[in-house]
């Protein structure tokens, strides 16, 4: 028989980290079921990266417990180092050298033999669409470029948890899905991804369960269906065939749906969030009914739909501010954007590869003295 929480990735007991007045992390519990993508959804400055560095030792917890795979952090550290990567929020590889360079030397450093290394390098750089880039110094890569690069950097020795902080901040909406492709992979392949993020349509789009964490603190855990759930039953979407009808339909949806109803710009649709105090079933009733209302009183409808509300009202339910702070980090789509370097011209294309990570890749530990992402790439050893 399993021990208890075999099955469980990372598990956290109150966890806490204190840097002077801030408490960075303060009393977070986890439990990362393995095999899945974890999302840790906050906006700037709530603890994300923090709390990572710890999982992955190389912050040392100032309270509470954490265990990866079973190893606790601090007492078995070697034992979590060797099962873990990390890409860092910030791009850890060396500028100077070529994408393959970068990667034929850090295998070098995990261990791997001349023609090994390069073996693996020459097959990450297919896998991640920068073949026709990997010649090419880093510090000419576009942001999707880098990003790739930097992930392909931390699977050389396939992990069994990879962190991803924020791997997509700052990049462009067709690099984004790039990048998602890749985790996508990993975790197909049988690996545990734990991704940071303040986009929360990346947190839907991949996390199986996702932690709402802002001031240090986990607000709401679960499902991205309990999640949206326990904030409201969901939103009404309805177009109009007229849009002469839309005054009338606005006050018979307010009556029928007990809601504020919100004029789009598109001068023939409304929007009304129901449900509010987590009745779902409630909602569908009343949407039904509203809908019943509306072709009764001769009102022509062309499309009507009930949907869950979006991650984004489900953080700003919960933390009566938006996920989107004055001081929010890069906007993937904000084309004028100079931290952006993104090529919107890259030619490359990962998403029609083969699998980045190769199930026979040798297994040598990661992050043991190694140069891997990890305890070089952002603020060096556990302190
Ligand atoms: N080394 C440090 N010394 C002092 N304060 C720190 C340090 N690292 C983080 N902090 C503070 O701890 C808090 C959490 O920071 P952290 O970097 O974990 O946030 P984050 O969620 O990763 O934010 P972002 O989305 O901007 O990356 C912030 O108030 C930050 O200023
Ligand atoms: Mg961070």
């Amino acid at each position: 028989m399993s021990p208890p929480g075999a099955d469980l990735a990372i598990e956290t007991f109150g966890l806490v980290k204190v840097f002077g007045e801030t408490r960075a992390v303060d009393g977070v519990d986890l439990a990362v079921p393995a095999g899945t993508v974890y999302g840790v959804l906050g906006p700037n400055g709530a603890g994300k990266t923090t709390a990572v560095k710890m999982l992955a030792t190389l912050l040392r917890p100032d309270g509470g417990e954490a265990r990866v795979f079973g190893h606790d952090v601090l007492r078995e550290a070697d034992a979590v180092r060797s099962r873990v990567s990390l890409t860092g929020q910030y791009a850890s590889v060396d500028e100077d050298l070529t994408g393959r360079e970068n990667l034929i030397l850090l295998a070098r450093l995990l261990g791997h033999r001349k023609p090994a290394a390069k073996e693996r390098a020459a097959q990450l750089l297919d896998a991640f669409g920068l073949t026709e880039a990997a010649d090419k110094q880093v510090k000419h890569y576009s942001g999707g470029m880098r990003r790739r690069i930097d992930i392909a950097a931390s699977i050389l020795n396939t992990p069994d948890l990879l962190f991803l902080d924020e791997p997509t901040t700052g990049l462009d909406p067709r690099s984004r899905n790039q990048v998602w492709d890749i985790v996508r992979a990993v975790v197909q392949q049988g690996a545990t991804v734990l991704l940071t993020t303040q986009y929360l349509d990346e947190a839907d789009q991949l996390a199986s369960r996702i932690a709402v964490i802002d001031q240090g603190k986990v607000i709401a855990e679960g499902t991205k269906g309990e999640l949206k759930a326990s904030v409201g039953a969901g939103s009404v979407h309805v177009r109009l065939r007229h849009a002469e009808q839309r005054p009338e339909a606005e006050r018979l949806l307010t009556q029928y749906l007990a809601a504020q109803v919100q004029l789009e710009h598109d001068p023939v649709a409304l929007t009304a969030r129901v449900g509010l105090a987590g009745d779902g079933g409630g909602a569908a009733e009343q949407a039904a009914r509203a809908l019943h209302e509306l072709s009764r009183s001769g009102i022509t409808v062309d499309n009507f739909s009930l949907g869950q509300p979006s991650l984004d009202e489900v953080f700003l339910a919960l933390t009566d501010h938006p996920a989107t702070g004055p001081d929010r980090a890069t906007d993937p789509t904000d084309p004028t954007d100079p931290t952006d370097p993104t090529d919107p011209t890259d030619p490359t294309d990962p998403t029609d590869s083969t699998s980045p990570l190769d199930p026979t890749a040798a297994r040598t530990p990661v992050g043991s003295g190694g140069p891997s992402k990890g305890p070089t790439s952002k603020g060096g050893a556990a302190k």
